[in-house]
């Protein structure tokens, strides 16, 4: 699988991952369509990708225009090969105080939205048989992390759809491939959930001190030119998954320590 002249829908584009993928694709001539709410950050990245590169603003909590949406995707350049979920938001709150509203809106931008888009794409990918759904979990897609309830089960469920959907494509030429990122360096706790909704609004330290977003970016793409099914990308977090398969007990003692800050 290569990028050229491949046409790559980007959700989650105005920042972060998305945003850094949408500036190395546009450097391997790929032809990007970019969504997410802030039109303006949108067009800041569309700048800086020179290659052909259209703006879909878009707010995904609608997910009832999400049928709507995948059609006009696929329609600026008649066809979509590649899509890549990586609109998201985190969270930072204790399940003892956190709002049920919370918990849904993360389910509806993390997972939801991920599914519907995929559901009104494979229609698109078979007709053409081919297709590459790009997916981002997380390592609190893997295990647990405290404040994150919401976040780890919406990023355990992304895991599980997609997993499961490359059981249900094994022998198409439509394949799908998971992230699971530690922590990169990116805003994501500037809108993180908080127990009722209202955004984090702090650069956690976790995030300040993560992978530098061009390096996760490009370990992400090698990882789909070789059509992995799993990419992670971690440091500390790796470990912490080592100890949650081999000593169990240590994961949590580690993972209340460093969480519950
Ligand atoms: N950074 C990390 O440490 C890390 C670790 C593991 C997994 N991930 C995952 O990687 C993905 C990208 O995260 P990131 O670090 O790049 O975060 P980010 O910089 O905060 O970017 C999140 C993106 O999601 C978009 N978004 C949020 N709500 C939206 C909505 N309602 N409708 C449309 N777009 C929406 C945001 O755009 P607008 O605000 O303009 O809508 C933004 O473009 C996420 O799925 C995240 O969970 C990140």
């Amino acid at each position: 699988m290569h990028f050229k002249d491949k046409v790559v829908w980007i959700t989650g584009a105005s920042s972060g991952i998305g945003a850094e993928l949408a500036k190395q694709l546009a450097k391997l001539g790929a032809k990007l369509v970019l969504t997410a709410r802030s039109a303006d950050k949108l067009a800041e990245v569309k700048k800086s990708c020179h290659t052909d590169c259209s703006v879909l603003p878009a707010d995904l909590y609608q997910s009832n225009s999400i049928k709507a949406l995948t059609k006009q995707a696929v329609s600026i350049y008649g066809q979509v090969d590649v899509v890549i979920h990586s609109a998201g938001i985190s969270q930072r709150s204790l399940a003892t105080e956190t709002d049920m509203k919370v918990y849904r809106e993360l389910m509806e931008i993390n997972f939801f939205t991920a599914v519907a888009i995929t559901r009104y794409l494979l229609p698109h990918f078979e007709e053409r048989n081919t297709g590459h759904i790009v997916a981002l979990s997380s390592m609190a897609g893997l295990m647990g992390f405290p404040m994150r309830t919401g976040y780890a089960a919406a990023k355990h469920a992304v895991k599980g759809y997609f997993e499961t959907l490359q059981t249900e494509l094994l022998n198409t030429n439509i394949h799908t491939t998971i992230v699971s990122p530690g922590r990169i360096n990116t805003p994501i706790s500037m809108s993180a959930l908080t127990k009722d909704g209202t955004p984090h609004s702090q650069m956690d330290d976790g995030q300040l001190n993560g992978i530098p977003v061009d390096t996760c970016a490009k370990k992400i793409l090698d990882g789909v030119t070789k059509n992995k099914k799993h990419i992670v990308i971690a440091t500390g977090e790796r470990l912490l998954w080592w100890f949650w398969w081999f000593i169990p007990n240590l994961y949590y003692r580690i993972a209340h320590k460093k969480g519950m800050q």
